[in-house]
């Protein structure tokens, strides 16, 4: 049995081709009439540990009562993952959720954990194989809205997708659609889905979820421009950008803005040598939507993407639900 995690493709975000695509990819969104910059950019080492800080504060309800979902239904969820499955960690983060379940015995033969935050997945990756040396673990450093290949020598009998957390509502309804399809090509009928999601509740609660009293979210969300600074050598001085966190009940999603406090241009190098952009006070850029989902709407998102079987688990106030779902044969 080895102590060793294996590594397989390690994102290198300082890869000339690498670092080439992303500078394609900022200035895309950062040039449009409303700029974006993709919620992805939140993890760098600092950002993943602000989101855990996120994880305890009070207002922040979704991870405690995901915890409380696997804790009340954890027999059933441990019947309905079976044995011999290998469990695909997708945004694993600190590998807690992992963890938490294989602590309470919850075991699969292997463990694959992917992040695009690739230095705190290996180290919290490594930590967990010294806690549990009989699990073959894989860590993955990917960015999986782009490309998203499993080992070559991954067996495809009894893959378990594990997405936690909600982060599927950081896609749009359709293109989570097309990203949970991909999937389910990526498995076989032996293998499932155990995916987290956040269910439409009332606007005050979520909207405090986002903008916490304490300001954590508030820096998470000005950590994007820091790290957008070390990617490609821009200017963004952080103290210019405030947090803006609001439910959109039209659109039910939480939208996460950065506004600018004063009229200000953003410089950044180039090919061409100098890119730039220039805001007027109150101009914001887009850095995350969150979209909160019905039972029904996301059990039918799940069966369009080609899922069946599906099963779902609540809590007593129905502010969360957990899923699991078999590739439709
Ligand atoms: C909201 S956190 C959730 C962490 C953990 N799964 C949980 O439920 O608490 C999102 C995680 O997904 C990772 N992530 C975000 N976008 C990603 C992408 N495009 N490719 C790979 N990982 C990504 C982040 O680094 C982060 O660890």
């Amino acid at each position: 049995m080895s102590s060793e995690v294996r590594l397989h493709q390690i994102l290198d975000w300082d890869s000339p081709q690498q670092n080439a695509r992303l500078r394609r990819e900022l200035a895309a969104g950062l040039l449009q009439a409303k700029a974006s910059i993709a919620p992805k950019f939140f993890y760098d080492r600092l950002g993943s540990r602000l989101f855990e800080a996120i994880t305890e504060l009070p207002e922040y309800y979704p991870t405690r009562t995901e915890a409380a979902i696997f804790s009340e239904h954890l027999p059933a969820i441990r019947q309905a993952l079976g044995q011999g499955f290998t469990l695909i960690d997708l945004g694993c983060g600190s590998c807690g959720k992992a963890g938490r379940l294989f602590h309470a015995g919850v075991l699969p033969s292997r463990y694959v954990a992917v992040d695009i935050s690739v230095d705190f997945m290996r180290d919290s990756l490594q930590q967990l194989k010294r806690e549990l040396p009989a699990i073959e673990m894989i860590g993955i450093g990917i960015d999986f809205t782009h490309e998203f290949e499993l080992p070559d020598d991954l067996p495809l009998k009894r893959r378990v997708f594990f997405y936690p957390g909600s982060s599927i509502g950081n896609f749009s309804p359709p293109d989570a659609g097309r990203f949970l399809r991909g999937l389910a090509d990526r498995m076989d009928a032996s293998g499932g889905l155990l995916i987290g999601v956040d269910l439409i509740k009332a606007s005050a609660l979520l909207d405090a979820a986002y903008d916490d009293a304490l300001g954590v979210t508030a820096a998470f969300n000005r950590n994007l421009l820091r790290h957008v600074n070390v990617r490609i050598d821009a200017d963004f001085d952080l103290r210019d950008w405030q947090h803006v966190a609001f439910y959109n009940a039209t659109d039910a999603r939480i939208e996460m803005h950065l506004e600018a406090r004063r009229a200000l241009t953003v410089n950044w190098p180039d090919a061409a040598g100098r890119s730039l952009r220039q805001f007027v006070a109150g101009e914001r850029i887009h850095t995350e939507n969150s979209y909160k989902y019905s039972p029904e709407g996301f059990t039918a998102l799940l069966a369009s993407a080609g899922f069946s079987d599906i099963r779902m688990w609540t809590d007593p106030r129905g502010w969360f639900a957990l899923f699991f779902a078999r590739r439709a044969e």
